[in-house]
């Protein structure tokens, strides 16, 4: 059953207010606005995608009529329900944040953001993807691993603010069985979320 309706889009600057409001939910060292300000005018390394959504007329940020009225009332404001970020530089596509937020998640959001990020950066030249994960976030690397993350290095005390182990995870290669792969898992999470895709091609 289809439990969520979203635009898959790059991010803006009028969006880092309600992403930062994610972030400081999700992580106990969010990036601030100014990083995300900067993350976004570096557009040579930096991918930034958002999932928009609207609220409908019961406040609920979810509906087919929510999105219609939208096209008529465009100054009805998109409600964000997460955000990534993945650095591409010379073959490499580091996930460089994640996050879900909270009200919206278990229903292929985390998914999709991960999925949208590693399509476009296949199309962009990507030949193995990276990152950091804490040792405890099982959630997490649930995730990484349904997308063929393996477990390559542990670095010992990453996290400042705790001084938790970071796990490197990677996958590779990303040929264009992975793509076919990925995709496949797209068409699979359109039973669970309706999707419009402005990001993997932009
Ligand atoms: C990690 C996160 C982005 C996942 O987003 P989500 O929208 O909840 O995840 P999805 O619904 O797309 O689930 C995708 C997969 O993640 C894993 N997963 C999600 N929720 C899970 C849970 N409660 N327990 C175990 N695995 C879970 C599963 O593998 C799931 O696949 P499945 O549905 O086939 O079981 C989200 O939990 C989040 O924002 N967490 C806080 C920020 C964070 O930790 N980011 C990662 C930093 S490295």
């Amino acid at each position: 059953m289809i439990s969520q309706r979203v635009l898959m889009r790059a991010m803006r600057s009028e969006d880092i207010p309600q992403v930062v409001d994610i972030d400081r939910a999700s992580f106990p060292m969010p990036w601030s606005a100014r990083t995300y300000e900067f993350e976004i005018s570096n557009i040579s390394t930096s991918h930034l995608i958002v999932l928009e959504t609207w609220p409908d007329d019961t406040g609920q940020a979810h509906g087919l009529r929510a999105a219609i009225r939208r096209l008529w009332k465009p100054q009805t404001p998109a409600v964000l329900v997460g955000y990534g970020g993945c650095w591409l530089v010379a073959g490499e596509a580091h996930i460089s944040t994640i996050a879900v937020h909270r009200d919206y998640r278990g229903q292929g959001l985390g998914e999709l953001l991960l999925a949208g990020m590693l399509i476009r950066a296949i199309n962009l030249g990507g030949e193995y993807s990276v990152l950091e994960v804490r040792a405890s976030n099982q959630v997490a690397q649930a995730l990484y691993r349904k997308y063929e993350y393996e477990v390559v290095g542990r670095r010992r005390g990453y996290y400042r603010d705790d001084g938790e182990d970071a796990l490197l995870m990677e996958v590779r290669p990303l040929d264009s069985a992975y793509r076919q792969r990925l995709i496949a898992r797209l068409e699979a999470l359109r039973q669970r979320v309706y999707f419009v895709d402005r990001f993997t091609r932009s």
